[in-house]
């Protein structure tokens, strides 16, 4: 069954002029782009947008990453669309990541970690409707 996840082109990508690179990969890996904005998110959002992290000793760091620049973010469709991409983009950690990957590409670090998978089908629901409303999805 088709179904959808969600992701973020996080802004040391944008920065390293990756987005056309990954959208590639994206696109050749067979994913679907139901709805697409380039966008730079304020320190309340990405506070809001991560708020199950807010126990984790890198909070304040991710919060001040994540609104340090624009972002393109995307909702997916694909059949099994959460574990493919997670696959697709790698571990967290771009050093652990398998070769091919796009944080093995294109990630520096834990932190910056280039790209944002959801983890689940229940989060790519709730982080799909955080940035889109029904009208712009396609
Ligand atoms: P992501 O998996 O998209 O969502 C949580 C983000 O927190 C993660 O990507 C990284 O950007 C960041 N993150 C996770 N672990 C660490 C860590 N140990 N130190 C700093 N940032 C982290």
């Amino acid at each position: 069954m088709s179904n959808i996840t969600f992701t973020m082109i996080k802004p040391d990508a944008v920065r390293n002029n990756y987005i056309g690179p990954i959208l590639a990969k994206i696109n050749q890996a067979g994913f679907k782009i139901v709805a697409m904005k380039f966008l730079k998110i304020t320190k309340e959002q990405a506070a809001q947008f991560y708020i199950v992290h807010k126990d984790r000793p890198f909070y304040n760091e991710l919060i001040e990453y994540m609104s340090s620049g624009p972002i393109v973010a995307a909702i997916l469709e694909k059949e099994n669309a959460v574990e493919d991409f997670r696959k697709l983009i790698g571990a967290t950690d771009p050093a652990k990541a398998e070769p091919g990957t796009i944080r093995k590409e294109f990630a520096k670090s834990i932190a910056e970690n280039a790209i944002h998978g959801s983890d689940s089908n229940e989060n790519a629901i709730i982080e799909a409707n955080f940035f889109f409303s029904q009208l712009e999805r396609f």
